[in-house]
Order: C-alpha cells, then structure tokens, then sequence
C-alpha cells in the first residue's frame, strides 16, 4: 500500500483533511494510484505521518502538510470529526480546490458552505469504515470492512478517483435523500448506545428496543417532512437492519464518550431538531437524548 515515487506536484488532484481513521483509510487506498495530500492537524502529526503509518496490514508513507500548510488541490475530501468541521473549511478555502467534499457524518454541508466558499462545497455520505488502534502517535489504523460512497452530482472527477482506488463510489443523483436516509440510522442508534453504552446490536434486544423504536417513529415525520422517501415502516426496517449488521459495534459516538472526547451529536441529533423546529413537529425524545449525551461530554462537570 506504500504509494508510487512521485515527485510533490505543485497541486494535487486530491487532498484529505483528517489523518484520522477514516481519512488514513482514504488516503492508503488513493496514494496506490494517484498523488494525494494529507493534511494534518500540526507538523509534528504530518512528519509521523511522512516516516510510514500502519493502515490494515501495510505500512504507508503520506504525503502529509501540516494544516497551517496546505499545498494547492483541485479537490479536497473533509473527513474531520463534525465539531472541527469550519477550521477543515477554512483550510480547504486556502487550497484553492474546484469542489470540498465532505463525507462526515451528520449534516455538515451547511458549516461547511459558511466558512469556504470554493466553487463547489457539499456533503456525500460513506459506509466506508476504520477505527484507530493504539494512540494517534503509535497506533494504526484498522480498516473494518469495504462499504460504499455516495457523491453529490459534480463531484464525478472524486468518485472516479476513488474507484480508480477501488473503492465502490459513484455520484448519487439525490444525495440529500441519501442524507436524511443515513441521518435517520445516526440519530437512532448513534445517542441511545452511547448513552447506555452497549454495543449496536442491543438496542434491538430489552429493555432498550423500546426506546429505539420510539426514536424512529418520533424521527420519521420530521425526515419525511424533509425529504425522506421512506415510510414509517420502512424506515424501521431500515435502522434495525443496521443495528444487526453491525450487531458487534460500538457506535462512534460510544466510543467518542468513553474516550472522554466530544461527540458529534449536534450534527447528527442537532440537526433533526433543527429541521423539526422548522417543521413546527415535536422531538421530546430527541431533545431528551441530545442533553442527555451533551452533558456526557467533557467540561460538563460529569
Ligand atoms: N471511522 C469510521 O468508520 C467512519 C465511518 C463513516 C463516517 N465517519 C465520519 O468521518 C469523520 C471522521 O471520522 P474518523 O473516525 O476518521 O475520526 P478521527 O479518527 O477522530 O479523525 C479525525 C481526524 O481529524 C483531525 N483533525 C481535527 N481537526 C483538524 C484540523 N483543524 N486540521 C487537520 N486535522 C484535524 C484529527 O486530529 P486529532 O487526532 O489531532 O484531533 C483526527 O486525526 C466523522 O465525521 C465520522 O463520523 C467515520
């Protein structure tokens, strides 16, 4: 997986902020087949990045810059934990890129668009998966399992590139279904298993399938209201086929709170109040659970 000797072309095709599982994972696959730029959060993290990082089984030497430093790109890929979303903005502005791409979880987009104002700005979604093992220094970076990326209409350059890596992406004609769809599983299963800390597969089982299905049904009306082309049911079928696929995970926003890290609940659980208070339709279970997971977050006094 180390990438071809290239020289550092002046600009990149492709860059991605976040050295991060996600990103890491990204970058492993692309810098097989074409120059790509990781864009670090300091030098010291980007000259670890250079000396050869353990992504899978392979060990990978990026063509990382620190964020104070980015070199010129045509596209910029965001993958940068939701809360650090308009620094990753503003970092991307600065590279010049034709489009940014974000593939975060949560509604991002917007953020995104209010702080980089490159000629295309949007958000795509990724089943994609990594996590870290090990610290950020030491550790690696373990892939866990192939999925598949979906890009807004204009970012068809991106999703060549990443096909090109083999990764299964292609551009979504309405990605902002796409959106609410994956919105939907977050802000069921995301907030209910980090708030009893179990892994996904036990919210289908007592005491908590209760509770999970009251989050959809309570959800369903504000997404339909949005966009969403799932019925109520259907919507239902949707999450709990998740929760059972991935049975044996621990949910992102888990592992952020037993890490004592911020979570990513205001672009995911946020954003359906949001579009609820827009609606004028209530979330009482939302709500409850958002305040629920904010005070679990550090400098919260718990
Ligand atoms: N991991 C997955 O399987 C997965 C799947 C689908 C979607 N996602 C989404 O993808 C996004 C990234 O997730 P992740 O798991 O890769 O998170 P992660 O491992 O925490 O990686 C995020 C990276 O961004 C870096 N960063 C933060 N602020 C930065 C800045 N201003 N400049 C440069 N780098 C910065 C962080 O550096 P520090 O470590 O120094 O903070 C970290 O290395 C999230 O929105 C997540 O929900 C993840």
């Amino acid at each position: 997986m180390n990438p071809p000797d290239h020289p550092h072309p002046a600009r990149y095709p492709l860059a991605i902020i976040g050295a991060g599982a996600l990103g890491l994972h990204f970058a492993a696959r692309l810098a097989v087949v074409m120059p790509v730029a990781l864009i670090a959060r300091d030098e010291a993290r980007a000259t670890r990045l250079r000396n050869g990082v353990t992504v899978g089984d392979r060990s990978f030497a990026a063509d990382a810059f620190a964020a104070d430093a980015p070199p010129a790109a045509d596209w910029v890929i965001v993958l940068v934990k939701a809360g650090d979303t308009a620094a990753a903005a503003a970092i991307a502005e600065r590279m010049q890129p034709l489009g940014v791409l974000s593939l975060q979880n949560g509604l991002t987009g917007d953020l995104l668009r209010a702080h980089c104002r490159a000629p295309r700005v949007d958000q795509g979604i990724t089943t994609e998966g990594a996590y870290r093992e090990g610290t950020a220094e030491g550790g690696r970076v373990q892939p866990s399992g192939a999925g598949e990326t979906l890009l807004p209409p204009g970012f068809e350059p991106v999703a060549e590139m990443l096909m090109r890596a083999g990764l299964h992406a292609r551009v979504e004609p309405d990605i902002a279904r796409a959106r609410l769809a994956k919105l939907l599983v977050n802000v069921a299963i995301n907030p209910l298993a980090a708030l009893h800390r179990v892994r996904n597969g036990a919210l289908l089982e007592p005491p908590y399938r209760d509770a999970l299905d009251a989050l959809v049904r309570e959800a369903w009306p504000v997404l339909h209201a949005e966009g969403l082309a799932l019925d109520e049911p259907a919507a239902l079928a949707r999450v709990h086929a998740v929760a059972q696929a991935t049975a044996t995970n621990r949910a992102s926003m888990l592992q952020d709170v037993l890490a004592g890290r911020r979570t990513e609940i205001d672009a995911i659980t946020g954003a359906l109040l949001r579009m609820a208070a827009r609606h004028g339709l209530a979330v009482p279970a939302h709500e409850a659970l958002y305040h629920a997971v904010k005070a679990l977050e550090p400098g919260t006094g718990r």
